[in-house]
């Protein structure tokens, strides 16, 4: 049988050589891939940040793939002072896809290698002492999705060759000491949603190709130095949903096409030099909730359907040169708050109410409550302003009862979020994973969203039980926002120390840089605000309900105030913060800037309010 067996040199070599070449392979990545991880090792090493003896991939904020290669740091609130950013030699990371060193102390310039991280899709180093210019090798990061480098110290100009990366959602630059124009070439950043710049020194005018920013949702230009006219390519921008652009010298009218957009929610231009009329069609932005236009050169008449626009909440057109006559739908509206002081108007005198007096103008109106003129929103200025007195009570008399039994430190056995790394469900049924809330809200697709809150938006998602919740989760941009983030673990914490039939019920959460989100019990009708706005709600909703959403109310807030170790201040009740049952049960929900009310502590700077109230600084 053996002899039967012919063997070609041919093959022979062939094998051999193929066998060579595999034991080469082997030794190749036998010798490389252990070393360039060891060299990734060394390099972090070296930095100083860490000094930990295990192996690098299980260090705090240090994760890896498969291979062992560092793809994700993360020491955003790790507390680290970790000076000079050129400790990490960036050539060593050639599998970085995010760096999120936010609030770490950082200081120096960014190092010019920077523009070897290509893979980089996240680099977030806010709130810290960054100096010196931007490098023109970032133009190199073409993968780069996010750059946040807010509230530093970094001057000179933004280079034109940021119109390479062309995959920019958001682009943070605000609170520095950039100077320079503003580069037309942001035109070329189509997926450009958020854009904030405010807070520096850039003069110059506004590029016309900003038009070309069609996804832009936020526009945040205000405390520049800019000059010239608002391009009337700004009518392009449909997405547009906060336009700010206040305490600059914009010169000019205000382009029609304003008009267009549709989203537009709140629109500031206070403290310009704009001249020219309003244009009319302002009145089509139905979802405008907040317009100042004070402090500019602004003449002619005021629109006459203005007051009319049902989401208005605010509008200032103060110390302008407004003239003529003051229309009827902003006489008639008892619910936005119209300052039109400092102008020439005329018929101040046949204003009806009280609320319209003021010097040479007019000033005031009831400050935002809700935007309808039927008598439910009467009653619901009635119904709160009772309860805001039943409120101040409560929490002066809560003050003065729990100062006696109060221990401290009660909190700390609240489950802490680990850096960020956390997914905790509790008090249920056992049966929600998180694999069920991703696959039942098809990762968060919009069609689930049922709402936006102050900070992030919710969802509803039914669960393979049956069973459906709420789900509450932070906009990718919300994230590397410390006031968000931590209106977040407060809110976990909170409710997670407190219960009570009155107050929403938090099932879980999730605390993870890929999935930051909130568990609750589903609640049928919504916010008690929603529900008055309903003109059919609202008439169905009677007396004895109202009084009983009234007592709800009042027993979760006397449980906060006095049956609690320290009392627990809510900070922004309101009616969106009143969510409603399938029987109409009141709970009181978004604990994001409550608070413990510690006798021991004067500290009150902490930020409080809803989105609109709160400083645009701080809100979206
Ligand atoms: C290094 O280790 C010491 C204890 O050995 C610890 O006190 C220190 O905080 C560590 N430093 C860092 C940067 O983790
Ligand atoms: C830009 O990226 C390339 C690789 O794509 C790299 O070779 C080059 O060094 C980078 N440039 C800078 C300035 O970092
Ligand atoms: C922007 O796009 C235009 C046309 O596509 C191109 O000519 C220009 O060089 C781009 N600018 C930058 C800075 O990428
Ligand atoms: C306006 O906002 C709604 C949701 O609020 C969104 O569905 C819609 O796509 C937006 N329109 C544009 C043009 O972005
Ligand atoms: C309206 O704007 C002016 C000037 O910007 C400001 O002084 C005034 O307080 C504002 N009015 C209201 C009611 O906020």
């Amino acid at each position: 049988m053996a002899s039967s067996i012919i063997i070609s040199p041919a093959v022979v070599v062939v094998t051999i050589t193929s066998i060579m070449m595999i034991m080469l392979f082997s030794l190749a990545n036998a010798l490389s891939s252990p070393s360039s991880s060891t060299d990734e090792a060394e390099a972090l090493r070296r930095t100083g940040w860490w000094n930990s003896t295990s192996a690098h991939c299980t260090w705090d904020g240090v994760y890896c793939n498969k291979a062992g290669s560092v793809t994700l740091i993360d020491l955003t609130y790790s507390r680290k002072e970790l000076g000079e950013l050129s400790k990490l030699e960036f050539s060593s990371f050639p599998s970085l896809v995010e760096l999120w060193l936010g609030a770490c102390g950082l200081n120096g310039t960014i190092p010019h290698q920077i523009g070897t991280l290509t893979q980089l899709t996240f680099l977030v180093l806010p709130l810290n002492n960054l100096t010196g210019e931007l490098p023109l090798s970032l133009a190199n990061l073409t993968q780069l999705e996010g750059l946040s480098l807010y509230s530093n110290r970094l001057h000179g100009s933004i280079p034109p060759q940021i119109g390479k990366m062309k995959n920019l959602i958001g682009f943070n630059l605000h609170y520095n000491n950039l100077t320079g124009v503003i580069p037309s070439s942001f035109g070329n950043l189509t997926n450009l949603t958020y854009l904030r710049l405010y807070g520096n020194q850039m003069s110059g005018f506004i590029p016309p190709q900003i038009g070309k920013i069609k996804n832009l949702i936020s526009f945040f230009l205000h405390d520049n130095n800019l000059t010239g006219v608002i391009p009337s390519s700004f009518g392009n921008l449909t997405s547009l949903t906060y336009l700010t652009l206040s305490s600059n010298q914009i010169s000019g009218f205000i382009p029609p096409k304003i008009g267009y957009l549709l989203n537009l929610s709140y629109l500031d231009l206070s403290a310009n030099q704009i001249n020219g009329f309003i244009p009319r069609e302002i009145v089509n932005l139905k979802k405008l909730s907040y317009l100042d236009l004070s402090n500019n050169l602004i003449s002619g008449k005021i629109p006459s359907q203005l007051g009319n626009l049902k989401e208005l909440e605010y509008s200032n057109l103060s110390y302008n040169n407004l003239s003529g006559t003051i229309p009827h739908s902003i006489s008639d509206n008892y619910m936005t708050s119209f300052d039109l002081s400092h102008n020439q108007l005329e018929n101040q005198s046949t204003i009806p109410h009280e609320a319209f007096r003021h010097d040479k103008g007019l000033c005031g109106g009831i400050k935002g409550l809700s935007h309808c003129k039927n008598r439910h929103q009467i009653i619901l200025i009635i119904v709160i302003s009772i309860f805001a007195t039943l409120l101040l009570s409560i929490t002066v008399v809560g003050i003065l009862f729990c100062k006696q039994k109060i221990r401290k430190n009660q909190l700390s056995k609240t489950t802490k979020a680990k850096n960020g790394d956390l997914f905790s469900i509790w008090d249920y049924d056992g049966t929600i994973a998180y694999d069920d809330i991703i696959q039942a809200t098809e990762d968060f697709d919009i069609k689930y969203c049922i709402g936006i809150g102050g900070y992030g938006s919710v969802y509803k998602a039914q669960l393979p039980s049956g069973k459906v919740v709420a789900l509450k989760k932070l906009h990718s941009w919300e994230r590397d926002d410390p006031t968000y983030l931590k209106s977040f673990e407060n809110e976990v914490q909170m409710l997670s120390t407190i219960q009570h039939r009155n107050i929403v019920k938090l099932y879980g959460f999730c605390l993870h840089k890929r999935c930051m989100f909130l568990v609750y019990k589903y609640m049928e009708k919504g916010s008690l605000y929603c529900m008055l706005r309903d003109e059919v709600e609202a008439m169905e909703f009677n007396w004895i309900k109202r009084v009983n959403v009234v007592k709800g109310i009042a027993n979760a807030l006397s449980y906060m105030h006095h049956d609690y170790d320290l009392p627990i201040i809510h900070r922004d009740i309101s009616s969106n913060n009143i969510l409603l049952d399938s029987k109409l049960e009141a709970f009181v929900a978004d604990f994001g800037t409550a608070r413990l009310l510690d006798p021991d502590s004067s500290n009150q700077t902490l930020l409080a309010g809803t989105y609109g109230y709160i400083a645009p600084a701080l809100g979206w």
